[in-house]
């Protein structure tokens, strides 16, 4: 079988077979086939697509490129979570937790952040102390004492992912649904959770940037996850703006903390409320979406979800003392406020540029091996659909220094729009998928 006529039968669009798929994943990721020939085959797809048995198929040979996780010996039904990735995104944070708190174990593993977007392991790292490199056997035994962990993928899940996701991001073949679909639940699949949720995020901050990609995306993962024996479904949520109010690594742990206590953002609680009853439903913990919902609010009401993270932190290291009191999370010295020019409502927030600004802090990374500022970020006070009036503050920005502080506050206040009617609010949940 030579590579080269699997690359001209892709390129011709017929679909190819599991034999095939198989030879090239584990040729690539044996160094057996050059960049150069995988890049021709990845544009192929990218111009020519996958049928769903192939996607499924393409998924299961990353799956077997590396080591696939047993969490046999974790009793109950395990469901993961997984997010596309957007801006102030901190729904792990509180979703795991709550989830484990209502009787589902979770057993997460989570990425770091680059780009525009965070990730959940950085934004665990602000915590003093905390350690999100388990062993496979810590990880289990956490979970069936506490209920819950969130830990940093190994380097051997889903190596395949790894070469090709480089090569993608370099070769214009990143926006794929198949090529996302199959990077996204092989790493879900080799996680060895029995279900999974996605939060497939749509709009200006989301990788998918209208309601018919998202829902195409959202669509074809939970094909792939329904038809390798892992019960899988899809909520789309909006990124058109920030979620909640902070970005940025510690902002996002306080406004966490403050969302498990109640009073956190709204947008944020609901979001929870939504992932965590289709966890609770695949779970098999409640009958309805009526009933899981009432358990995930009485988690929340009776703080029990709060005394999970504490007890999670706890467990992996980390300062628990914070939990109680969030001043001990570091903070950044020099806090500048962006008033607003006009006055009116806002239309629109955009949240790519939010996410940029907060990386040119220092929140993310431009490159793998940048060192992130845990202090550093910006915290909105005005979200789409409020009125506002003229000099009133819109954000603040929260700076390692004043020239980092005064150059973000220029592009948070151009990040807004104001206009004189009254805007709209947004949606939060565009819809269920599975
Ligand atoms: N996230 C992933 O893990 N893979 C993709 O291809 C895109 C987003």
């Amino acid at each position: 079988m030579r590579v080269y006529d699997l690359i001209q039968k892709k390129r011709d669009g017929a679909a190819l077979t599991s034999e095939e798929l198989v030879r090239l994943i584990s040729g690539y990721a044996a160094g057996e086939i050059p960049d150069y020939q995988m890049s021709a085959f990845l544009m192929a797809v990218f111009f020519r697509g996958m049928t769903p048995e192939e996607t499924a198929e393409f998924t299961m040979a990353m799956v077997r490129s590396g080591e696939q996780l047993d969490l046999s010996r974790i009793r109950g039904v395990k469901v993961d979570k997984h997010s596309t990735g957007g801006v102030g995104d901190k729904t792990s944070l509180v979703l795991i937790p709550l989830v484990a708190a209502a009787g589902a174990p979770v057993a997460k593993l989570s990425g770091r952040g680059l780009g525009h977007t965070g990730g959940t392991i950085d934004k665990l790292e602000s915590i003093a102390g905390f350690r999100a490199e388990l062993s496979t056997d810590q990880f289990i035994e956490q979970v069936n004492r506490i209920g819950c962990a969130i830990a940093g993928q190994t380097a051997n899940l889903v190596p395949a992912d790894k070469k090709i996701y480089a090569l993608r991001d370099v070769t214009a073949t990143v926006d794929s649904v198949p090529l996302i679909a199959a990077s996204v639940m092989s790493k879900k699949i080799a996680g060895g959770s029995d279900a999974i949720v996605l939060d497939v995020k749509t709009g200006r901050g989301a990788f998918m940037k209208t309601l018919e990609t998202s829902r195409e995306l959202a669509q074809t993962m939970v094909n792939i996850g329904n038809a390798v024996g892992r019960r899988t479904m899809a909520v789309i949520s909006d990124m058109d703006q920030p979620l909640g109010f902070a970005v940025g690594n510690a902002l996002e742990v306080r406004e966490a903390l403050d969302t498990l206590r109640g009073e956190g953002p709204q947008d944020l609680r609901e979001l929870c409320l939504v992932l965590g009853s289709q966890m609770l439903l695949l779970a098999g913990i409640a009958k309805t979406g009526e009933q899981a919902r009432a358990r995930l609010e009485g988690a929340f009401e009776r703080r029990e979800a709060l005394a999970k993270f504490k007890d999670m932190i706890k467990a992996q290291g980390g300062d628990p003392a914070l939990v109680d009191n969030p001043a001990r999370l570091p903070a950044a010295p020099v806090v500048s406020p962006v008033p607003s020019p006009a006055s009116g409502s806002v239309e629109s927030i955009e949240a790519e540029a939010i996410g940029l600004a907060a990386m040119a802090l220092g929140a993310g990374r431009a490159t793998k091996e940048d060192v992130i500022d845990p202090a550093v970020g910006i915290v909105l006070r005005k979200k789409v659909g409020d009125a506002v009036r003229e000099g009133e503050i819109l954000a603040d920005v929260h700076s390692a220094d004043a020239e980092r502080a005064e150059a973000a506050a220029a592009r948070v206040g151009a990040a807004y729009s104001i206009v004189r009617s009254r805007a709209p609010r947004r949606p939060l949940i565009h819809e269920v998928v599975g």
